[in-house]
């Protein structure tokens, strides 16, 4: 039986997303104003707020937060409530996200929102990641989620 070995590239956490890296003033105020959706995060179970700002292809924004629920499993991360909103407004693809939460570094998006994310993209569009203290990595969508899964 034949094992195909996939080329993987090196994971973003090993490219160091940390290292500096150019952003642009728009670039900017698309944190900024991801930093100011994760101040309306509805998370009194894990006190972690998340904030995330779509840009659409035509240059509307769509902000999102994370929203819990006492009921764990149906809470939904803010990376999410930015795509779903942008899709229920007509977006067909993302051009640039930003999301931030107070981590470390950068903040790293979980698995679900990477391939809701990757639903929407292509290689031209930009995943900004950053946290509080200004830290920022810009990633493209195979680099948050290489070999994702497509039909
Ligand atoms: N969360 C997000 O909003 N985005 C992520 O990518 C990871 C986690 C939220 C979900 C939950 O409300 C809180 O962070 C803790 O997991």
């Amino acid at each position: 039986m034949e094992t195909k070995v996939l080329p993987v590239e090196k994971s973003p956490r090993e490219k160091s997303p940390f290292s500096p890296c150019p952003i642009s003033s728009h670039q900017k105020d698309l944190l900024t104003r991801a930093v100011t959706a994760s101040k309306m995060a509805y998370c009194p179970y894990s006190h972690f707020s998340v904030g995330a700002c779509v840009e659409t292809e035509t240059g509307d924004l769509y902000d999102g937060c994370n929203i819990e629920n006492a009921s764990f499993g149906l809470s939904i991360c803010a990376e999410r409530t930015a795509v779903f909103s942008a899709v229920a407004h007509g977006m067909k693809k993302i051009k640039t996200i930003a999301i931030v939460a107070d981590t470390k570094g950068p903040v790293s998006p979980c698995g679900a929102c990477r391939q809701v994310i990757a639903e929407f993209s292509d290689d031209s569009t930009v995943v900004i990641l950053g946290n509080m203290e200004g830290t920022t990595a810009i990633m493209s969508i195979k680099d948050i989620l290489p070999y994702g899964f497509e039909l």
